[in-house]
């Protein structure tokens, strides 16, 4: 650690510890996870490859990225590929990956990387930021590990990892900066990318929330938490607020000749440009007397399908009644609607929410709402 991190440390009550990066390193060398857009220790990664899937595992698991990586790259194999798509296409691609403000910013960074770099990355964490859909943890990871920039990038893994290591008693989030600093202290002159991920793989397979396990850490000894036998209770949380309960309909109409209707989300907002079955607004106060108001149709009968579809957004969570009907086949579609052939519904870009909203009402006991032919 640096002298001005120790000091800055110290003054924020946290202890030391003799953690070092050397044996992080080669604890990595031997135990890293083999994910597919890993190069070996020692080759250079493709910065392509790095953005890629950072921003694809931005608030997403390991498993539920890797088979959309793997697509992607196939499909667009390099930036300008990417840049040169339309967005529409990418979209349908990104959908069941969730949080869709990535998507078009992947778009957005790919098209600004072609028109104002040259379709190259630039190398600094700070060139990187001034992209779309690309933060400060994202920089700093794209800098470490495509070009071992002198950078730690933090997520919650690496916070829970440093937190533990230093014993931070300070709450998160204020207990952000102190944590950055630490962990930059503890980066080592060369290798910086592989020891950034060194750092994800042991916040996610070792030193995990509950149930740690400290007698395979490489920082066992060095660890302050794991010595007061308190390691589960980093990093210290101020009580969360969650968002309040929205309600709301969604109505499901199917023609007598195998059509769905779906409608497109306005661009911008929530799930902006995403494609949704027809319904109410969503509010704290939705009444479901009056959801027929917003039916798109007027057909026979509406079938209120039982139970409810629940999403949970990061702002707050939702809850959707759900209701089905059949039409005649010819049906003139709703302004702003299109009818879908069935069994095209899972090649649109159908958010996750709508994907159980679907599988409500076609009846699917179906648990991977991602796998598209499970929908039809
Ligand atoms: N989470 C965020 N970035 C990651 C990466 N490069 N490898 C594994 N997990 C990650």
């Amino acid at each position: 650690m640096t002298v001005a991190a120790t000091r800055s440390a110290r003054k924020r009550a946290v202890s030391p510890a003799r953690a070092s990066a050397t044996d992080l390193l080669a604890w990595y060398d031997r135990h890293r996870r083999r994910l597919p857009w890993r190069v070996l220790p020692g080759e250079a990664a493709d910065p392509y490859r790095v953005w890629l899937s950072e921003i694809m595992l931005q608030q997403t698991t390991v498993k539920a990225v890797a088979p959309y990586y793997l697509r992607f790259l196939e499909r667009w194999p390099d930036v300008g590929a990417l840049a040169a798509a339309p967005l529409d296409d990418l979209l349908r691609a990104w959908a069941g990956l969730g949080y869709y403000a990535r998507a078009r910013n992947l778009h957005a960074c790919a098209r600004a990387v072609v028109e104002h770099h040259g379709g190259v990355f630039p190398r600094t964490p700070n060139e990187l930021t001034t992209l779309p859909g690309i933060g400060a943890y994202t920089a700093a990871a794209i800098a470490a590990i495509a070009h071992d920039a002198p950078c730690v990038p933090v997520d919650g893994n690496i916070e829970r990892v440093v937190s533990r290591l230093y014993a931070v008693e300070q709450e998160l989030p204020a207990a952000k900066q102190v944590i950055g600093e630490l962990a930059d202290g503890l980066k080592p002159a060369q290798r910086t990318g592989d020891f950034a991920q060194a750092l994800m793989d042991l916040g996610a397979t070792i030193c995990t929330p509950k149930s740690p396990a400290c007698a395979l850490c490489p920082f066992n000894d060095a660890c302050v938490a794991r010595a007061q036998g308190a390691a589960e209770s980093f990093p210290r949380k101020a009580p969360k607020t969650t968002g309040k309960l929205r309600r709301g309909a969604a109505f499901v109409a199917l023609s007598s000749d195998g059509h769905i209707l779906l409608r497109k989300r306005p661009e911008r907002g929530l799930l902006g440009g995403m494609d949704e079955f027809p319904g109410s607004e969503w509010s704290h106060d939705f009444d479901e007397r009056d959801a027929l108001a917003a039916a798109p149709l007027r057909a026979k009968a509406w079938r209120r399908i039982p139970g409810h579809v629940t999403h949970v957004f990061t702002h707050f969570p939702l809850e959707l009644a759900v209701f089905r009907a059949t039409v005649r086949a010819g049906t003139k579609a709703p302004t702003g609607a299109r009818w879908v052939k069935l069994g095209d519904l899972s090649g649109e870009a159908l958010p996750n929410v709508m994907r159980k909203v679907a599988l409500h009402a076609l009846g699917r006991d179906v648990k991977d709402v991602t796998a598209a032919a499970d929908l039809v």
